[in-house]
């Protein structure tokens, strides 16, 4: 089964983009979790990041080709910015049904009120926030049970 963890614009300067907000740690270092964490429920795990939205959407088809064929897990998606301003990623995602969790590491409700709104939240299966990167690792943990609970 095959487990995507998509990441948006800006979140290649993890790690040194206002640590107060987002911690330490680096795009590598989430990368690294992630694949530890996938690779421990047996998925194959693709990590990408771009800061261009067009990208994201082409990853997102790429999953729903997968899951056609019902080889895909889920996907993680931090979709910076375009979260909150993106039509086209919703569509991307209702397109193709992907089971996607909508993930951001700060706590977007508690910030600016324009990170409020998201573009995207109606077609993800779940939305999670404020974890820190540790919300990476847990998004994969919840993806691993839903495939307990469907097979
Ligand atoms: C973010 C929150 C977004 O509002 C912001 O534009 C980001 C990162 C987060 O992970 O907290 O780039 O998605």
């Amino acid at each position: 089964l095959h487990l995507y963890v998509l990441n948006g614009p800006n979140l290649n300067l993890l790690g040194t983009r206002e640590p107060q907000v987002y911690g330490h740690q680096t795009l590598a270092d989430v990368e690294a979790l992630c694949q530890r964490t996938g690779r421990g429920y047996g998925f194959e795990v693709h990590c990408h990041q771009s800061n261009h939205e067009g990208d994201l959407v082409s990853w997102i088809h790429e999953a729903g080709l997968h899951h056609r064929s019902g080889h895909l897990a889920g996907i993680v998606l931090n979709a910076g910015a375009y979260t909150h301003t993106s039509v086209a990623l919703l569509d991307a995602i209702k397109g193709t049904g992907v089971p996607l969790i909508e993930l951001h590491i700060s706590n977007v409700h508690a910030r600016e009120s324009f990170r409020h709104h998201s573009y995207i939240a109606s077609a993800a299966k779940a939305v999670m926030c404020g974890f820190g990167v540790m919300g990476y690792g847990l998004a994969i943990d919840a993806i691993a049970r839903w495939q307990e609970t469907t097979t």
